[in-house]
């Protein structure tokens, strides 16, 4: 869509629905997508992360979309599941799963309805994972087991901020390969857990395809090892990862998936996985996102910095005051009318209204703004509603969908 176009389709939600609001372009999540789609073609498995955007309404149009959902609680199950997936359309992974999450899958299971896998942090959770499911009888009786993948940390040096190297060797997350090796072996044939294969992930907003090719080449090799000694250990989830930018910027999910061809052509045909399984978050969800604010206050005090205060800040979107992430933020009005193409800009820091001086959005050129003026966020589709807080005892914005046909849909209330 057309600047001009979605800052009018802004202007009318913010008028409509108040402010703070977020807005999803459904279109934009279509266009991601099948982006995604073409760059990972069937039979690979396509799953949204689903903690890039919570949202129900959101999980549910890319369910419509073809993509499956992974999840990391029984909160972001309990999303999926309200988005109308059901649990064979289901991964449930990350490293805090607690005791109730591993019986809330060993029950799916023993009630018939397994998620289609869970993926295995530590040693130490897939002996209490064999336990849970010992007791609920699965792999007995007729109960099928439940199937596990197992988390390598593929302790590569990932190019992103360091806040998200989580395939780093030093990073809490996965296993090592002797780790791993050991959990898988630890199981017996015919127990209440299966190992159906390996899953990583190298990082968040990855600027290049090396540390990935590397951490999938570790993986495929590892897959290929214990795979020729364990029957059905047959499946290599690669994560998620790919990145937003400007485009030529950073590299598309097709330039990651030019790096797959080869090194599966390094092993021999017997050794190859069976099932393929992908799983990005940011790239689905984050450009079909806008956080759309008003000016509460704007301080123009001569020499000193202009300073404009939202009414949107670390609380709505916390990336910036996390790990100092710039979004790209732009006036919808100006003094309360539209803004014009020509008019003259200045440099203002943007800051949110929570108290804390590190609720800033950093640095944007903007035009000259009185308190009720509107602006837009972009690019703030992933990490955002997800990562809300109440703090400051502030509600949870609303969000809206923005159909493919231009009408504005509410898909959750102001909280
Ligand atoms: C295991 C795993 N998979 C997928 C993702 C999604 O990452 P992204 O949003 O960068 O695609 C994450 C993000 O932290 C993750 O930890």
């Amino acid at each position: 869509m057309a600047a001009a176009d979605i800052d009018r389709v802004l202007v009318r939600a913010a008028r409509r629905f108040g402010t703070p609001l977020h807005l999803t372009d459904v279109a934009g999540l279509a266009s991601a997508a099948e982006e995604l789609r073409e760059a990972f073609p069937d039979p690979w498995l396509r799953a949204f992360s689903v903690k890039a955007n919570d949202v129900p309404a959101v999980i549910g149009r890319l369910a419509d979309l073809g993509l499956d959902a992974n999840v990391v609680s029984r909160g972001e199950w309990a999303a999926a599941r309200a988005a109308g997936l059901t649990n064979d359309r289901i991964t449930l992974e990350g490293i805090g799963k607690d005791a109730g999450d591993l019986r809330a899958a060993v029950r799916a299971a023993a009630d018939g309805a397994p998620l289609r896998w869970l993926a295995v942090e530590s040693p130490e959770e897939l002996d209490a994972l064999v336990a849970i499911g010992g007791r609920a009888g699965l792999g007995r009786g007729g109960r099928p087991a439940l199937e596990v993948l197992v988390r390598l940390n593929p302790d590569v040096a990932p190019e992103t901020h360091s806040g998200l190297a989580v395939g780093a060797g030093s990073s809490k997350f996965g296993m090592t390969e002797t780790e791993l090796t050991g959990a898988v072996a630890s199981l017996g044939e015919g127990g209440p857990v299966r190992a159906r294969g390996i899953h990583l992930h190298v990082g968040s907003q990855l600027g290049a395809v090396d540390a990935w090719r590397d951490a999938v080449r570790r993986g495929l090799a590892l897959l290929a090892l214990i795979g020729a000694g364990r029957e059905g250990f047959d499946t290599l989830d690669v994560g998620g990862g790919f990145p937003v930018g400007a485009p030529g910027t950073v590299p598309a999910p097709a330039r990651f998936a030019r790096e797959i061809a080869p090194l599966l052509r390094a092993l021999p045909a017997d050794r190859r996985p069976r099932r393929l399984a992908v799983e990005p978050g940011r790239f689905l969800v984050a450009r079909a996102g806008w956080l759309v604010a008003s000016v509460l206050h704007v301080r123009d005090r001569g020499a000193a910095e202009r300073v404009v205060v939202l009414d949107a800040g670390m609380t709505e979107l916390i990336r910036p005051a996390l790990y100092g992430a710039h979004h790209r933020i732009t006036a919808l009005t100006s003094l309360g009318v539209a803004v014009d193409a020509t008019s003259v800009r200045f440099t203002a820091r943007v800051d949110g209204p929570v108290c804390e001086s590190t609720d800033t959005l950093d640095r944007h050129e903007l035009p000259a703004l009185r308190r009720g003026d509107l602006v837009a966020i972009a690019d703030a589709g992933a990490y955002a509603a997800s990562m809300a807080m109440t703090y400051n005892g502030r509600r949870r914005p609303p969000q809206v969908m923005l159909e493919p046909d231009g009408s504005l849909t509410l898909a959750r209330r102001r909280g």
